[in-house]
């Protein structure tokens, strides 16, 4: 796992004709980073997956997928409901996937319907497919609309345990959910999508976010760690201690460090685990 950027959004506005969804929205990520993203009910989270994934062209602003190859699981997975479960893989997936995507149909409990129409899949069993082929793919991003939704408790373990293995692999991840428990336990940061632009989200704050103050000797590495944190960084203090207070998952401040190091930014003067971390604000 590395830092590589392998997808840049910056500066994305889009509207359906009067109505403003997004406005403005920029959002980085890294190879082997999951990126949790949670919002209201029509907040504009599916919009984002779609441009992302390429499939809304009318919006503006920066998108680079870096040349990177995506597979996305959007809304209400489409099948042919007269072919079997196997029959979809076959027909959804390349040759070279189609074992995999069963083997990992098989883990899901999907086993004994794979050779039913899918017409008699319950809602579950079809998201359960749906992963499955997204999974098999081997492209370097993974887009999830709601993976959990009609999942039972013992499957969504086994969904969490497939995207920390993309992870280990090096692919990004952006998972979008209502369902905030164990969000820790698979993002690497959590934003939330309110006024058409990501924020850290107030709600997962107190999930297992950890709030530091990061202090530079150097005025120029502050401000380079203020580009490079970006949406991690709460407040900025540059008048008298070039000082920023980060706040990230448990575990994070590792990944943050790296990052700094990498960049060069090596000059801290101090690190201070602030205990308010897990309240809002
Ligand atoms: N094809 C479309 N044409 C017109 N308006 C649309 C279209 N798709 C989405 N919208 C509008 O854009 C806004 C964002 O919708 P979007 O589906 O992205 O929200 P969401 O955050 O995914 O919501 P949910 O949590 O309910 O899935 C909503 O106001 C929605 O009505
Ligand atoms: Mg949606």
């Amino acid at each position: 796992m590395n830092d590589q950027n392998i997808l840049t959004l910056n500066n994305v506005f889009k509207s359906y004709s009067e109505n403003e969804v997004l406005l403005g929205l920029s959002l980085n990520l890294n190879e082997g980073e999951c990126v949790g993203i949670v919002g209201k009910n029509g907040s504009g989270k599916t919009t984002l997956l779609r441009i992302i994934a390429g499939l809304l062209l009318h919006f503006s602003g920066y998108v680079n997928r870096h040349g990177k190859v995506v597979s996305a699981l959007i809304e209400a997975p489409a099948f042919i409901n007269e072919f079997t479960g196997r029959e979809n893989i076959e027909y959804f997936l390349p040759k070279k996937y189609q074992t995999h995507a069963i083997s990992l149909a098989k883990s899901l409990d999907v086993n004994e319907y794979l050779d039913k129409p899918v017409r008699a899949f319950s809602q579950g069993m079809r998201q359960k497919l749906a992963l499955s082929i997204v999974f098999a793919r081997d492209t370097d991003i993974i887009l999830l609309d709601e993976p959990f939704n009609s999942i039972d408790i013992e499957s969504s373990n086994r969904i969490i345990e497939l995207i920390n293995n993309s992870k280990d692999k090096g692919k990004g991840i952006i998972v979008v959910t209502h369902n905030i428990s164990k969000i820790d336990t698979y993002c690497d940061k959590v934003l939330s999508l309110e006024s058409g632009i990501l924020k850290l989200s107030d709600k997962t704050r107190n999930i297992d976010q950890q709030k530091y103050k990061i202090q530079f000797s150097l005025e120029d590495d502050f401000l380079q760690a203020q580009t490079l944190l970006g949406e991690y960084i709460l407040e900025a203090d540059s008048i008298t201690k070039n000082t920023l207070t980060v706040t990230f998952l448990n575990g994070g401040l590792a990944s943050i460090l790296k990052k700094l190091s990498t960049c060069n930014i090596l000059n801290i003067v101090e690190i201070k685990f602030n205990s308010e971390g897990g309240e809002n604000g």
